[in-house]
């Protein structure tokens, strides 16, 4: 039967790298899949007049899956904030209730180099993040700007409801089952009274996960541990907010944030899946960007969504083996390897699959 692919290219990098994971799937032709592009963000804003057009969103829950490139870009920082294309990405993630964003930090072995930081603190790397994503200070009630005793004051509310926090633990537990047994929640439960929730419906929800190993950990001391020793982590589970800026950090780990890739996901595991990083305005229409974040977001596509292990393998095993040939985009470049374009490093994936 023929799968569904809302295709949402977005802005700056975004159309180049989706392109690249575009042309990958179409060389798996088996995959039967129907792909349909519709515009996002700025792009959103500049056809439609919304960075979320709503015919968008209709082919994106329609769809089977969703594959996006990302948004954003410095011409639409002056927009009323409604209108910016970052609110169209938050948007279509609640819209779409993926509550559960997966981004595993991985480090190739090839990029050992690659990494800022040591070999010997990065080899070997598995991390999964899972991101709550559809809650916390991102989207909580009140917010804004406004004038208070003369002055201006900006403010936004971090609130999660316990129902939030059980429902995207469960996502980690279950996972952390498949994986390594270890969970660590990372919170700001000394300080904060979210986190304090959190912690105490983690522990709850722990109660049906014997077999885990669950820690707890301070988002400062989780920032620290995460470039001290990456390897202590297994599965990490915390907020959007600490969630956003400690994968990001993570990405370094596996040599740039060009190849950290995520899986965003609902109860059912319909998914809209895109790589961390954002729309990179500094190298757009270069042609320069690593397309390995996004090709990567593929293969989590055909594993979460369609339950396709085989050919989610098969795209890795392709990406591992580019590596392994010397093949580099400028971020991951290191002397002695291959420096390639971005739609290069798509064709040489797309090689790598025969
Ligand atoms: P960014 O991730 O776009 O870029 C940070 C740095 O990483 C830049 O130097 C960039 O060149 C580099 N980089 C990012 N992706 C790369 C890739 N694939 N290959 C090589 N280098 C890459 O973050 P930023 O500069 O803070 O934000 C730029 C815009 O992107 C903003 O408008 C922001 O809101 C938006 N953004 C969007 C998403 C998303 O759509 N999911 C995520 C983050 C930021
Ligand atoms: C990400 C991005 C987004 C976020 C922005 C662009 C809204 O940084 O996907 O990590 O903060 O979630
Ligand atoms: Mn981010």
């Amino acid at each position: 039967m023929t799968k569904k692919i809302a295709v949402l290219p977005g802005d700056g990098i975004g159309p180049e790298i989706v392109a690249q994971a575009v042309k990958v799937l179409q060389a798996m032709p088996e995959l039967n899949l129907e792909m349909e592009e519709a515009a996002i963000g700025g792009a959103g804003y500049d056809t439609a007049g919304d960075p979320l057009p709503e015919a968008t969103l209709k082919l994106a829950r329609e769809a089977d899956a969703v594959l996006l490139g990302a948004v954003g870009g410095p011409q639409y920082d002056k927009l009323d904030r409604p209108l910016r294309p970052e609110r169209g990405l938050l948007r279509i993630r609640k819209e779409l209730n993926l509550f559960a964003n997966l981004r595993p930090a991985l480090l190739y072995p090839e990029l050992a180099d690659s990494s800022s930081l040591k070999p010997e603190v990065v080899s070997g790397l598995d991390i999964m993040i899972v991101r709550e994503l559809t809650g916390d200070v991102y989207f909580g009630q009140p917010r804004g700007i406004e004038v208070r005793n003369g002055e201006r004051v900006g403010f936004n509310t971090m609130i999660y409801s316990e129902s939030e926090v059980r429902r995207v633990a469960r996502v980690a537990f279950d996972i952390a089952m498949k994986r390594g047994k270890k969970l660590c929640s990372v919170e700001k439960a000394n300080v904060l009274e979210c986190s304090e929730l959190w912690k105490e419906v983690v522990i709850e929800v722990s109660k049906g996960y014997p077999e885990v190993e669950l820690s707890h950990m301070y988002v400062d001391n989780a920032a620290m541990q995460l470039v001290k020793w990456p390897k202590q982590f297994d599965v990490i589970v915390t907020g959007n907010i600490f969630g956003d800026i400690l994968s990001d950090q993570a990405s370094m780990l596996s040599g740039s944030i060009g190849m950290l890739p995520s899986a965003s996901l609902d109860e059912n595991n319909k998914g809209m899946y895109e790589p961390i990083h954002g729309s990179a305005p500094d190298i757009a229409g270069k042609n320069v960007a690593n397309p390995l974040a996004t090709i990567l977001s593929a293969a989590m596509m055909l594993r979460y969504t369609f339950g396709d292990e085989a050919n989610a393998q098969r795209i890795e095993q392709a990406v591992r083996k580019v590596l392994a040939d010397g093949v580099r985009t400028a971020d991951i470049y290191t002397a002695g390897t291959k420096k390639v374009s971005c739609s290069e490093m798509g064709d040489a994936v797309v090689a790598a699959l025969k």
